[in-house]
């Protein structure tokens, strides 16, 4: 079991808006209801932006209480990773716009677009960052407005998404036991249009055919996904376990992306883990895409689930389509 990336996770951060939308609000104006989803997905509730809010500002919230709990001074920070999918606008990055939130002076700042695997992409790039000595304090943070991507006319999305982030603080390992047994990264763009956007973007600029088709809008193919994440996250954590020579017990927590309790489930008895292993923070924040790690994540630490010294798994898939594994000593 050796540390391949000598990089600990020092601090964790969490916010979501304060207003929530339940299951009833859209079996109020759509053909749905509250039984399909909580049976299909798991879903409760989700919270959704209010006026004024955006993917910068929830994401200062997280950072500003991650950077706290790791004892520290936001100017520590020299590398600030924002991951989101729905970025505050195309240009600049938001990063750049969270920085200037937060008042960080110096520190490189940049975007990372992996969709639901975003934080554990930013989490391994900061790693690897970290590691050669470029960067001493790397704040990454996963956060996203989903709610204003969704069509609300469109059932099939739009009582899955939330809104949310959850940021975490890295610094190289001070203990040669603690640190990340395991990176892995991939993808595979040949189901690029699983979940998309249509327009918004260089190929399909804002119009107003585009607003009237309603292009500007997420769209999925819920079935492909749900399929071929099953069976993909189920392949991640055999070949993670297997080549860290880990059995599944010694994980003291399971945290993986919060795309569907049936997804997660799947995941948990395939690896024999009693319930109180595996985050499941899905009913209380829909998919919250790259903040849903970092809200679990944050949430372990804050209620002890997960302490200094324990075996964590953090495991994501998503639009691209996207994944990443890690496997650290904390
Ligand atoms: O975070 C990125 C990764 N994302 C995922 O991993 C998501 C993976 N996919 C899923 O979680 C599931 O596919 C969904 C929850 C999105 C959908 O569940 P499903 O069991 O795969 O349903 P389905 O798409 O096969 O649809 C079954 C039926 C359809 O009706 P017909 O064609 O059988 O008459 C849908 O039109 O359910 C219908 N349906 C709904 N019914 C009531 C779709 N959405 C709804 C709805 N309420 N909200």
């Amino acid at each position: 079991m050796d540390i391949v990336t000598p990089v600990i996770i020092r601090g964790t951060g969490s916010f979501v808006p304060e207003q929530t939308l339940t299951n009833d609000h859209f079996a109020s104006y759509l053909d749905t209801s509250d039984e399909w989803i909580v049976q299909r997905t798991g879903i409760r509730k989700r919270h959704k932006a209010g006026p004024g809010e955006s993917t910068s500002t929830i994401a200062a919230e997280a950072c500003r209480r991650a950077v706290t709990d790791a004892g520290m001074d936001l100017q520590d920070i020299d590398l600030l990773i924002l991951c989101t999918a729905t970025p505050d606008m195309p240009i600049p990055s938001t990063s750049c716009i969270l920085k200037h939130q937060l008042g960080i002076e110096e520190a490189a700042s940049f975007d990372i677009s992996a969709a639901c695997s975003g934080l554990v992409y930013g989490m391994v790039v900061a790693g690897q960052m970290l590691t050669t000595g470029l960067f001493k304090n790397a704040l990454v943070c996963g956060a996203e407005v989903l709610t204003r991507y969704c069509d609300p006319e469109d059932r099939s999305t739009c009582i899955l998404f939330g809104d949310g982030a959850g940021a975490v603080v890295m610094s190289k390992s001070p203990d040669p036991e603690r640190g990340f047994l395991y990176n892995n990264l991939g993808a595979d763009g040949s189901k690029w249009d699983f979940i998309w956007m249509p327009a918004g973007g260089t190929r399909e600029p804002i119009s107003q055919k585009v607003v009237d088709e309603r292009l500007h809008y997420i769209r999925m193919r819920g079935r492909d996904v749900y399929k071929i994440a099953v069976t993909k996250m189920q392949r991640m954590v055999d070949d993670a376990l297997a080549a860290c020579g880990l059995e599944p017990n010694e994980l003291s927590m399971a945290i993986m992306h919060q795309s569907n309790l049936r997804i997660i489930e799947s995941v948990r008895t395939r690896l024999k883990l009693p319930p109180e292993k595996v985050a499941v923070n899905i009913d209380e924040y829909g998919n919250t895409s790259a903040a849903s790690i970092g809200l679990a994540l944050d949430a372990a630490r804050k209620d002890g689930r997960v302490k200094e010294g324990d075996l964590i798994l953090l495991m994501a898939f998503g639009a691209g389509v996207t994944w990443g594994t890690i496997i650290a000593r904390m």
